[in-house]
């Protein structure tokens, strides 16, 4: 882990007075004439988070010979979309906690959440909007639809036990990867760079959310809920049966199919703890399985990552890859 953390600084040094603009550009812009927004979001902005979106965009901006003014604001517009769809999933999830802190459902209940979350989604497409460029809001807006279709797909599969793994790469292409492969497209727009250039980065950004995703659900096995700021067997409480325990149960036996069907049945683990349903997963090399795969995408950004000429920013988009498959938050 020290390992981790010595990358992540490495590779944050780098952006960190750009970040620090980035944060500065959302407080400015978060500010509504009612309370409960500014509050919402100040209050998420302040909880911490990885910033790992607007990174990506700020690295992929100066990769390609931008970085000035116009990837400051893109990557405060992808970070206030992607605050915006936290505190959505939060109410759909019925989430408790979020960035280590109560989540703003909690505090402020579902409906103030859900508004607050709409007003940040259209601040984000304003700030967009100064670009005056269409092909920005054409990405953005087919972005929102794919990640909004996406959590309409998980929810209609909420406490399905028949999800393959490939329904299960559909929702994480929605719901993450294509956030992430926005970022670097973005980043390469801003600075005018060619259009295969922003083809290639974004594919590189894609690998890299699938890759993020899977080790998210991985954690939400293996983690400790005071590293993670987000509770552990989260997802199967909610309903959601992800890779690790897609590989598990097809080599299953029917007594621990049925002990995975009783906590989904019942959102909870009173009946089966979380430690049975692990122990499961375990045995039949679940977790294992998925990072197996997530290493696939991983291998897969990094080989497009390297095909760009060496500097700074090249480097750190490469070290991105490491922090993503051996994070522990
Ligand atoms: C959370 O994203 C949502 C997922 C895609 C798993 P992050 O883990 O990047 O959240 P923050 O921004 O660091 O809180
Ligand atoms: C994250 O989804 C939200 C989006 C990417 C839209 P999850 O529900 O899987 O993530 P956490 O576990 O709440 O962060
Ligand atoms: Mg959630
Ligand atoms: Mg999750």
């Amino acid at each position: 882990m020290a390992g981790q953390a010595y990358i992540a600084a490495e590779l944050f040094d780098l952006v960190r007075e750009d970040l620090q603009r980035v944060d500065a550009e959302i407080s400015l812009r978060s500010v509504a004439s009612v309370e409960a927004i500014t509050t919402i979001s100040r209050y998420l902005q302040e909880g911490g988070g990885k910033r790992l979106r607007p990174t990506l965009l700020l690295l992929s901006s100066r990769l390609t010979g931008g970085g000035g003014d116009a990837a400051i604001r893109m990557a405060a517009v992808v970070e206030m979309l992607h605050m915006a769809t936290l505190v959505h999933d939060d109410v759909i999830d019925v989430s408790q906690i979020r960035r280590g802190r109560p989540s703003p459902n909690v505090l402020w209940g579902n409906h103030t959440a859900v508004l607050a979350g709409d007003w940040l989604y259209m601040q984000a497409f304003q700030a967009a909007l100064e670009e005056r460029d269409f092909r920005i809001l054409d990405l953005l807006i087919g972005l929102t639809q794919m990640m909004v279709e996406g959590e309409l797909l998980q929810l209609e599969r909420i406490g399905s036990m028949t999800i393959t793994e490939a329904d299960y790469m559909d929702l994480v292409d929605r719901k993450t990867a294509s956030l992430f492969a926005a970022c670097a497209r973005l980043g390469a727009i801003t600075s005018g760079a060619p259009e295969e250039t922003e083809t290639s980065l974004g594919g590189y950004a894609w690998n890299l959310g699938m890759a993020f995703q899977l080790v998210d659900d991985v954690l939400d096995f293996t983690a400790r809920e005071t590293v993670l700021g987000k509770p552990v067997g989260s997802d199967l409480r909610e309903g959601k049966v992800t890779l690790p325990l897609i590989y598990a149960l097809e080599r299953a036996d029917e007594a621990e199919r049925r002990q995975i069907e009783t906590v989904l049945r019942d959102g909870n683990y009173g009946r089966v703890p979380f430690s049975g349903v692990q122990a499961i997963v375990r045995r039949h090399n679940g977790i294992e399985q998925a990072i197996q795969r997530a290493e696939g995408f991983t291998q897969e950004a990094r080989a497009t990552i390297s095909r760009f000429s060496s500097c700074s920013c090249q480097r750190a988009l490469n070290r991105l890859t490491d922090l993503v498959t051996c994070r522990d938050h």
